[in-house]
């Protein structure tokens, strides 16, 4: 059987197509089965004859060449490769890929396919910072799409700025990480997620504004890298996909009981927004009001800190403990004074002041924290964010753990 894997190249139109001719060469070096194909404007920069010359397959160019659909059709073409490299994206590309247009052969197999797909924007950095491209980037990585590059540096044009594609090395390097074959569930992570609810009395409560979102896209990352996952999902949280085990809870009580008894694992992942209170005396009847001019004192009693009981008061306590840390002011300072006092092993600060759209959205920014390191990740969207820290906390367990 053939187990190769198998990279479609979608080459766009721009000055850049030439470097993906190298880079389809350093593919074929890693053995890799590569197909190539061309867009319109691609066939403006390279030929088919030098894409199938270093491929070795045929290259198609047109949605409605009868031939080439009898051959080996679109959807067959989105449904063989293991990985589609876009390279270059031009900002018309994916504007069309944005937009769900499908009236070319490369956009078509960008719809109907299922395989993961990166794009290599190339472009002026007029074009790349325009209001329009950046828009349906955004749009792109919300629908689970994933980027390399692009870069800063001077361009064809004359111009400099953001909008280079990498070099064939580095884009060899991103796309041999997306090949890595999962592990096989050989370790365990805990991860709880969105807010908890306090009840104040069978009908009322108070939370926060977390969506949970963060926390699912950690959860699936992890579990798309092979780790057993537990999530442990607070009220209204977005549900992960299948596959995992989910552990329903509404208070901060009921989520710290979940995370202990569902220990040992390998590395527990905090992402949950814990309410820090929860109401002193919970009434068992839904209160009333008896006049007009009564007011209500609640009282409140802390809760416990899941965090800080994970890192530092059980007896099995996970090798690797990841903390949040939202702050409204002094990100670096609060974060560091966190990690220090709930005793885990990194913190990912947010800064969820005035400006931010974290808490709720579907972006985030993050500022990343050991007691080695301080490393600001650029604003991404929460599965990059969940994708990069899977990475990160797979290297660690795997290094430190056999
Ligand atoms: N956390 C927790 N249990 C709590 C409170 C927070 O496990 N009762 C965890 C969160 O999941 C997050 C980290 O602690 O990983 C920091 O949460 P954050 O809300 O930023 O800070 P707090 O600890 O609540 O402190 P403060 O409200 O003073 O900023």
């Amino acid at each position: 059987m053939n187990d190769r894997k198998k990279i479609l190249m979608i080459v766009g139109g721009g000055i850049a197509s030439y470097k993906s001719l190298d880079f389809i060469r350093r593919l074929k070096e890693r053995n890799l089965e590569v197909r190539g194909i061309l867009t319109k404007a691609g066939e403006h920069f390279i030929t088919p004859l030098a894409v199938a010359s270093l491929t070795g397959n045929n290259v198609p160019t047109d949605l409605f060449d009868p031939e080439n659909e009898a051959h080996f059709s679109h959807i067959e073409l989105a449904r063989w490769a293991d990985l589609i490299v876009v390279a270059p994206a031009t900002a018309d590309f994916m504007a069309k890929a944005a937009n769900g247009l499908a009236n070319d052969l490369a956009s078509a197999i960008i719809l109907a396919t299922t395989t993961k797909v990166v794009f290599a924007p190339a472009m002026n950095v007029r074009m790349w910072e325009n209001r329009a491209t950046q828009a349906n980037i955004e749009r792109l990585k919300t629908y689970g799409y994933e980027f390399i590059g692009p870069t800063n540096g001077s361009m064809a044009c004359g111009e400099y700025g953001m909008g280079r594609m990498l070099e064939s090395v580095e884009m060899i390097a991103e796309v041999e990480r997306r090949l890595e074959p999962p592990c096989e569930r050989n370790y365990r992570a805990i991860v709880t997620s969105g807010p908890t609810r306090e009840a104040i009395d069978p009908v009322r409560y108070i939370s926060n504004h977390s969506s949970g979102k963060q926390g699912g896209e950690i959860a699936n990352a992890l579990y798309e890298k092979g780790f057993e996952v537990v999530f442990i999902a607070g009220p209204g949280s977005s549900l992960p996909q299948g596959g995992m085990e989910i552990i329903q809870v509404n208070s901060a009580d009921e989520m710290l009981q979940a995370a202990t008894s569902s220990l040992p694992a390998d590395v527990f992942v905090s992402a949950a927004a814990v309410s820090d209170w929860k109401i002193a005396e919970y009434s068992d009847h839904k209160l009333k009001k008896q006049n007009k001019s009564q007011s209500l004192d609640l009282s409140f009693v802390q809760n416990p800190d899941i965090l800080q009981v994970i890192s530092r008061d059980v007896k099995n306590r996970p090798r690797l403990v990841v903390g949040f840390a939202a702050e409204t002011n002094h990100l670096k300072v609060n974060a560091a004074k966190k990690l220090a006092k709930k005793g885990c092993d990194w913190i990912l600060g947010n800064d969820i002041g005035k400006e931010s759209d974290t808490m709720g959205g579907d972006f985030n920014e993050v500022l990343f924290l050991s007691r080695t390191e301080n490393d600001k990740w650029p604003r991404m969207s929460k599965k990059e964010v969940g994708a990069r820290l899977a990475d990160r906390i797979y290297q660690h367990i795997n290094r430190k753990g056999t």
